[in-house]
């Protein structure tokens, strides 16, 4: 959704205008294309003629989006109301389009303290209907993601064409990259027996709030499974860069005893993939995006990693400056203006 403008259903095949219109049960009078996200699939809220509303998602298969808004469509049905509604789904030719319910709100651009406790409650909902997964034809995240893991050993050992952009960059912690090598070193054994259905993208973007100020989760498009704090886990760095601690929704939410270890192996294999990506060329909210998260995972596994050492060895002096967690500096140290994170992303 970077470079390109995200594609209107009025630019789509007359056959899958014909097929929303069936789901909306009206002439579309209007469509608004949504602002967030960052597929290359129509996302647009329609409105009939007679004022019904619709959230529709289309694209073709082939390349990996009809095949997402098609799965979006089954696990609609299975996560309730944490979702919006599902309200039908067709295959047009090589299109699919899925209809929801058109939420009523906005997409979330920044979090604020307010919305800890529906954050929680939504954590909560996640870990009934998710765990474990509700929907079958699902796989391992964590062995979807190895092609993306390697930065740590890379950069700890011999490196390579991936990480020689990396060279020379400071990293904004002070955790050895020996260490970093370690825990992404084990991914698999801590990640890939989790049964949890995995959402995959939690984040700003794809989380609505509603007037109300509750919390729905959109943009369901993976059959995943791994440990459900792992959903958690991943939108960590997102609250973090809004200044909330993700270590405290950590200990608050139904998951305060997920296994330390396995935690701080999923923040390392994590980091390790948004600090390259983040530094290559590319487009730019998504770099910015992903610089935004290696910075955030990264200080939540560094003040994990100072807190444990606190606890075990109580008196001895960190190697490892600021245990604290502190969301207000940038990756040089210095204080961070709270506009400076993207809008609408
Ligand atoms: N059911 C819905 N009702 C209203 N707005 C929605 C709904 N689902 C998603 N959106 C908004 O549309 C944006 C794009 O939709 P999303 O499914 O996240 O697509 P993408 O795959 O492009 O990220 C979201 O960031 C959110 O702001
Ligand atoms: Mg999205």
């Amino acid at each position: 959704m970077d470079q390109e403008r995200r594609p209107r259903l009025t630019e789509a095949p007359e056959a899958v205008r014909a097929a929303v219109e069936r789901l909306l049960g009206e002439p579309v009078h209007e469509e608004r294309a949504a602002a967030a996200g960052f597929t290359a699939s129509v996302a647009s809220t329609v409105v009939g003629i007679g004022g019904r509303r619709l959230f529709v998602k289309a694209a073709p298969v082939g390349g990996g989006l009809g095949e997402a808004v098609e799965a979006g469509a089954v696990l609609a049905e299975a996560v309730g109301d944490l979702g919006p509604r599902p309200a039908g789904f067709a295959a047009v030719g090589a299109w699919r389009v899925a209809a929801y319910e058109a939420i009523e709100g906005e997409a979330v651009t920044r979090w604020t303290a307010a919305d800890e406790p529906e954050l929680l409650s939504v954590m909560k909902r996640m870990r009934t209907v998710m765990e474990p997964s509700p929907v079958g034809g699902t796989s391992p995240y964590a062995e979807a993601f190895v092609p993306l893991l390697g930065t740590w050993q890379l950069l700890s050992g011999d490196g390579g064409p991936r990480v020689d952009h990396l060279r020379g960059k400071p990293l904004p912690v002070e955790v050895p990259v020996r260490m970093l090598a370690e825990l992404e070193s084990r991914w698999l054994p801590a990640l890939a027996a989790g049964t949890a259905l995995h959402h995959g993208d939690l984040r700003r973007d794809n989380v609505m709030r509603q007037p109300d100020g509750r919390l729905r989760v959109v943009d369901w498009t993976h059959l995943w499974t791994a440990p459900g704090w792992m959903d958690l886990v991943r939108l960590g760095p997102d609250v973090a860069a809004c200044g909330l601690d993700p270590e405290k929704l950590l200990r608050k939410s139904p998951w305060a005893d997920a296994p330390a270890g396995d935690v701080n192996t999923a923040l390392a294999g994590l980091a390790g993939r948004a600090w390259r990506e983040g530094l290559l060329p590319g487009p730019a909210r998504l770099r910015h995006m992903q610089r935004e998260q290696a910075l955030h995972l990264l200080r939540w596994l560094e003040a994990r990693l100072n807190h444990r050492k606190g606890t075990c060895t109580p008196g001895e002096k960190s190697l490892r400056s600021g245990g604290h967690y502190d969301a207000h500096k940038d990756a040089s140290g210095h204080p961070q203006r709270r506009s400076d994170s993207p809008k609408g992303r």
